[in-house]
């Protein structure tokens, strides 16, 4: 089968690095598209060349955030605390697009079987988690590192089987696990169109919504050892600070922006 690792991207300085080194992994990935949605108005340069300069299989699509200017309030009387506001979600509307394409392309392919991951562009992944997630029959779930303020952010397995979360960051989620933890039957999307990622949720609440369409915490499939291996973590890229040029008075005068990247 096919794995189908879906990535939002969006133009900033470590983009580039960030997509080399996350696309030099994949390079090593057996059977493996790569679905690629830019948080832009047009395709850029810098991905479309950056793709068709690797040897991957991809999809190059693009979708740009709606920004709202002021976070909306989102009253919910099932919780605790009534209302929450909607922050700034990444990777919403360009991870459902991929889902759209994901659903036509399948429909017509030859193969329909598939695992469907999403992964962000700044994360690290060991070549091992793809071997693990060959296994899913429905959704299968593993550790993450350096997430959610632990080391280590799991699933509890007992007996085979997940019976709890090991989480800290918010721990009252239906599924307290990152985006890069579980990964899902791609052909399962064809039973359930309406399955999608939601702006309306509060941050952290992105992986539950998706994953309520097509599990329960006592059908996850634990992987990596029975969840006692770390091969993915969320590593995040810090936001490099760059002087101004014309303050450095450089020997040479400073190269434009967008002549070399
Ligand atoms: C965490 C989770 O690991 C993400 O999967 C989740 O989407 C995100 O929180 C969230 O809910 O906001 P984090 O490291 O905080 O990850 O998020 P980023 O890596 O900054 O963004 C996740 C993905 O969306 C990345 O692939 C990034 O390139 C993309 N993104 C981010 C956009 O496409 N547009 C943006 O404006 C920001
Ligand atoms: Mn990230």
């Amino acid at each position: 089968p096919t794995i189908y690792g879906i990535t939002p991207t969006y133009p900033r300085l470590a983009q580039k690095a960030d997509l080399t080194r996350l696309s030099q992994t994949l390079m090593l990935v057996k059977n493996f598209h790569w679905v690629v949605i830019e948080d832009s108005d047009e395709k850029t340069k810098l991905v479309a060349n950056l793709l068709k300069d690797s040897n991957l299989k991809y999809t190059h699509l693009h979708i740009k955030t709606h920004k709202s200017k002021h976070s909306t309030m989102i009253v919910d009387h099932s919780r605790p605390k009534k209302f929450y506001f909607v922050p700034r979600a990444s990777g919403v509307e360009q991870r459902n697009k991929a889902l759209d394409w994901l659903r036509q392309h399948l429909k017509t392919a030859e193969d329909k079987t598939g695992v469907v991951y999403f992964m962000d562009d700044d994360n690290t992944y060991s070549l091992k988690v793809f071997d693990e997630m060959r296994k899913i029959k429905k959704v299968g779930v593993w550790p993450v590192g350096i997430v959610g303020g632990m080391r280590v952010e799991m699933p509890v397995v007992t007996n085979g089987k997940v019976s709890d979360f090991n989480a800290f960051w918010k721990p009252f989620r239906p599924f307290p696990i990152d985006m890069a933890g579980f990964a899902i039957n791609a052909t399962m999307f064809l039973d359930r169109p309406d399955a999608k990622f939601s702006r309306k949720v509060q941050s952290g609440f992105q992986e539950s919504e998706i994953l309520k369409y097509f599990t329960t915490k006592d059908e996850l499939e634990p992987l990596a050892e029975n969840c006692t291996k770390v091969y993915v973590w969320h590593t995040r890229t810090q936001k490099p600070a760059l002087l101004n040029p014309k303050k450095l008075k450089l020997k040479h005068p400073p190269i434009p922006d967008g002549h070399i990247e």
